[in-house]
């Protein structure tokens, strides 16, 4: 009696553990009709539609408060970092083998090119001395001015097409990072020091090694397309003694608020790189 009573009940068991993946006699699937599962998938269209489109108009209007050519948040304008051409910390070459210096001259050939003269004569012949302060007009490109290689005489590769790694005595071209809306204060220069005891002679061009402050602001590359970073060129006048010796130059901006001793940061206003002439 018990046992014909428990087969209909196992029957029944198994049938209800295939009813869960599908129920032919509701319809159901996973327990669930088909109305009803239309209803949450639709549930979750509808949501995942609404939390997109909370996302694209948040992020729009994100976009329409910022400026394309200032970044929006800062504190203060930070210092420039300082750079050198060629660009290598470490420059060596003998200077009776052309081949050794030719990378570091074709470096700054090219380099240059961009200050030719003729390329340059497009730009303003600013007036010197102070910044170059433009109106602030919507969709007007800003107006640059000129720094003509001609400028950087004995290093402008013009007269010496070696820039002096020939004669031992090389010019290592320097400039500031861009950065928009800087106007430093005071009246920078670059100074370039050896570490060791005895100095070494050194020529700068422009003279004194200044920057001048027509070339500031700089208002940033979409709208200052032919904004060119002024340069100071630097030329070791090495003797015999200086030859087949590694050398530890150092230069850094000074003369203005612009920051050259940051204990974290080495290229903030500042720069060494090793240079050594064998003979
Ligand atoms: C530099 O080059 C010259 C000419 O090739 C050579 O006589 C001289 O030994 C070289 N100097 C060194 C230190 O290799
Ligand atoms: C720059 O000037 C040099 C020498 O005058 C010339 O060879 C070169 O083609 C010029 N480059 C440009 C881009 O005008
Ligand atoms: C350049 O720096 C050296 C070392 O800091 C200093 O002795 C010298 O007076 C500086 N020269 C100029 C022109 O500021």
């Amino acid at each position: 009696m018990a046992s014909t009573e428990d087969k209909p009940a196992n029957k029944e068991n198994t049938s209800s553990w295939k009813d869960s993946i599908y129920n032919p006699r509701t319809g159901e699937v996973l327990g669930r009709t088909a109305s009803s599962w239309a209803l949450i998938l639709l549930f979750y269209l509808v949501f995942y539609c609404f939390l997109a489109g909370m996302f694209a108009l948040t992020m729009w209007v994100m976009l329409l408060t910022l400026d394309d050519n200032v970044p929006r948040y800062r504190d203060r304008v930070p210092s420039p970092g300082l750079v050198i051409r060629p660009h290598s910390l470490d420059i060596a070459f003998n200077k009776s083998k052309p081949l050794e210096y030719a990378q570091y001259v074709q470096h700054l050939e090219s380099f240059l090119q961009s200050y030719n003269d003729t390329e340059q004569e497009k730009n303003l012949d600013c007036t010197r001395g102070d910044y170059f302060n433009q109106e602030d007009t919507e969709e007007m490109i800003k107006k640059a001015c000129r720094f003509k290689r001609s400028s950087l005489s004995l290093c402008s590769g013009l007269s010496d097409t070696n820039f002096g790694y020939s004669e031992g005595r090389p010019c290592i071209l320097l400039k500031m990072n861009r950065i928009i809306g800087l106007r430093p204060r005071g009246d920078p220069y670059i100074n370039c020091t050896v570490k060791r005891e005895n100095p070494i002679q050194m020529q700068y061009f422009p003279s004194e090694g200044s920057i001048d402050k027509m070339y500031f602001p700089y208002y940033g590359k979409r709208i200052h397309e032919n904004y060119v970073q002024p340069l100071v060129a630097v030329k070791l006048l090495l003797t015999k003694e200086d030859y087949n010796k590694e050398l530890a130059v150092e230069c850094r901006v000074e003369g203005s608020d612009l920051r050259n001793n940051d204990e974290r940061d080495k290229f903030l206003g500042r720069i060494t790189f090793r240079i050594k002439v064998v003979e």
